[in-house]
């Protein structure tokens, strides 16, 4: 079938997008040399204000969610092959073609993959996610420990997403906790930002 590995490029292409990038550039700023440096839509909205940090989250989610969704249904590949396409979009996100593959960690693109392949996965992430940024106030912190909580569930539940979705899970969560090593080095040596405090312009 010539149709997955096209898909599974196109899968990639969609990822590489920088949405983040492209949302600063409309305001005239450079996303890349402002706060944390990440093209994500934390360091969006916490930069360059709500709206644009919303927009931007939604377009990441919608990266990883329809490649994961619907690719399986134009390749008629089966519902399984979802994350394999979502997994091509959050590499695209984190090693973007367009930006000589330094892109960002992937979080907002993973949660509309998981969407579209493990939705209770993304609520009880989500959950975890919501909890730890509240008590610690670190929004890496929560999305590092909502990436093992997923990784967990998937092989608690593995019984009903099969042995191939829960390694993927397990390897997008260590993709995402790799991509988040220097918020890792300055969480350890405690100068990781609260998300409230880091804010410019
Ligand atoms: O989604 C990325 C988040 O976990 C950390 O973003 O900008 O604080 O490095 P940032």
């Amino acid at each position: 079938q010539i149709q997955i590995p096209l898909l599974t490029i196109l899968a990639y292409l969609i990822g590489s997008v920088p949405f983040g990038l492209l949302l600063a550039k409309t305001q005239g700023k450079d996303i890349r040399k402002l706060g944390s440096g990440n093209i994500g839509a934390t360091n969006v909205l916490r930069c360059l204000g709500k709206p644009l940090g919303i927009t931007c989250f939604v377009l990441d989610v919608l990266k990883g969610f329809l490649p994961a969704f619907l690719f399986p249904n134009i390749g008629n590949c089966g519902a399984e092959f979802g994350i394999l396409f979502g997994a091509a979009a959050i590499l695209g996100h984190n090693f973007p073609i367009f930006l000589k593959f330094k892109g960002g960690k992937g979080v907002a693109t993973s949660a509309g993959v998981l969407f579209g392949v493990a939705p209770m996965a993304v609520v009880a992430g989500l959950l975890v996610w919501v909890i730890v940024l509240k008590v610690s106030g670190y929004v890496s912190l929560g999305s590092i420990i909502a990436a093992l909580a997923v990784a967990l569930i998937g092989w608690i539940r593995v019984d009903h997403y099969g042995v191939v979705t829960a390694a993927a899970l397990t390897l997008l969560a260590a993709l995402s906790i790799y991509r988040h090593r220097a918020n890792i080095q300055r969480l350890i040596a405690g100068t990781e930002n609260k998300f409230e405090k880091k804010k410019k312009s």
